[in-house]
């Protein structure tokens, strides 16, 4: 179990950072709460240390035997700080200790996660900007913040993301050793500066205001590739299709029904997407005609529904990718079959035109849902890869990383 720094900024977000506590403890870590000075102006340090149960303190001057401000950042293994108030994020950025979460910061080697939250134009100003960029620069992930309802009657961009939503993301980045690595050696993490767009879940093509046609499709294999993204420092673009899983933090997410839909938010996100990966389970075929009022029975033979093709979206962002340079964009399908056959899947490929081709098997436990999985990646120039089976979370570590490696040596060749 690991020795986490919860790092509480002098934000009203602060209060739900009593249930990201909550998570953590109950998941067997260890907690020590290190609040600014400010922040206990809206949450007390008894209810810190109540919750925790650990001494809280703010400043560096309390039990200096022990000299906290240097012990507890050198023995972390990770510290998340929600929220992260402009000011804070201006402090790190800055490398001041004027209090003790400032000095754990300037000690600490392991990763370092900030959750910002803030109005929107607190947040969007050029100095906060500049300074999450030189967090991320030294390899710390400054989460996006969600949009929402903000303090008062206004919302917009700035609202904490949802306390679950922010401890998976830390157990993601505490399972995870590239972000260790950079976060010790003070470079910026492997997807920096760099977008990610994923698809997720299940079109549904509709037959009248309340039938459909649909899939099993959960989203959780895309919700997965989102959290890796992040946690690899990436800037991340989640297009859900009919998903009931709450969305991933830091991730912008756009919400979908058709196919259709999925292409032409897909097609118009893609321009400026470096990695894009279809985990989407897209229907081929929709009726042709949606009947507007609910199909009665009437007594009659069941009416035959006819159906028309989809737009092919994969293909589609394969054909119409843009050429920014030999390293450009890398795209990745995936072909769930029930009976899988490399030969078939070789020819997909080809007829996607992606750089990667994940085959996995659905059906016997497999595929759809919470299970582990089991998959073979093809690529463009005829190489297979197998993965034995194992979590969705890893699954996507994996494929993410053999995305990236591609576009760091720039090896498309499709
Ligand atoms: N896909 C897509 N648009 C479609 C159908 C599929 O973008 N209209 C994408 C899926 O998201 C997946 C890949 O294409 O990444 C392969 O999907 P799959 O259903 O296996 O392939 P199909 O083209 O539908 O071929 P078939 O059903 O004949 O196996």
């Amino acid at each position: 179990m690991a020795r986490v720094i919860l790092g509480v900024g002098a934000g009203i977000a602060a209060y739900k950072a009593c249930e990201l506590l909550r998570l953590f403890k109950e998941s067997g870590h260890s907690v020590r709460v290190v609040p600014t000075p400010d922040a206990l102006r809206f949450v007390g340090a008894p209810t810190w240390e109540a919750l925790s149960g650990e001494p809280v303190t703010a400043d560096v001057w309390s039990g200096v035997a022990d000299v906290p401000h240097v012990k507890l950042g050198q023995a972390a293994d990770l510290v998340i700080i929600a929220p992260a108030t402009a000011d804070l994020l201006a402090r790190a950025a800055a490398g001041r200790s004027d209090d003790l979460l400032t000095a754990t910061l300037l000690t600490a080697r392991c990763p370092v996660v900030y959750a910002p939250a803030m109005h929107t134009e607190m947040w969007e100003h050029p100095a906060t900007q500049h300074n999450a960029a030189t967090l991320r620069a030294r390899g710390a992930v400054v989460v996006e913040p969600a949009v929402g309802r903000l303090t008062g009657k206004d919302s917009g961009k700035g609202r904490l993301p949802d306390p679950g939503a922010l401890f998976e993301l830390a157990e993601k980045v505490l399972r995870d050793g590239g972000t260790s690595a950079a976060a010790r050696d003070g470079r910026s993490l492997p997807l920096a500066g760099r977008k990610v767009l994923l698809s997720a879940g299940g079109t549904r093509e509709e037959l009248d205001p309340v039938r459909f046609l649909g899939n099993w499709s959960t989203g959780r294999q895309g919700y997965a590739f989102a959290r890796s993204a992040v946690a690899q420092g990436a800037d991340v673009t989640l297009v859900a299709a009919n998903v009931e899983l709450p969305s991933p933090a830091g991730v912008t997410v756009i919400r979908v029904v058709s196919a259709r839909d999925m292409h032409a938010v897909m097609l118009a996100e893609a321009a400026s997407a470096d990695v894009i990966i279809m985990t989407a389970a897209v229907a081929d075929f929709r009726p042709v005609t949606r009947a507007d009022a609910k199909i009665k029975k009437d007594g009659a033979l069941p009416p035959p529904i006819e159906l028309t093709e989809n737009p092919d979206i994969l293909a589609d962002l394969a054909r119409r990718r843009t050429e920014r340079g030999p390293a450009g964009q890398v795209i990745v399908g995936f072909a769930a079959e029930t009976d899988p056959d490399l030969d078939a899947a070789k020819a997909k490929l080809a007829r996607k035109g992606s750089d990667l081709l994940v085959m996995n098997q659905v059906g016997d436990g497999q595929g759809f849902g919470p299970g582990d999985n089991e998959w073979v990646v093809l690529d463009s120039a005829g190489g297979v890869t197998g993965i034995p089976r194992r979590s969705k979370d890893a699954l996507a570590d994996e494929v993410l990383a053999m995305a990236s490696a591609r576009l760091g040596a720039g090896s498309r060749d499709s």
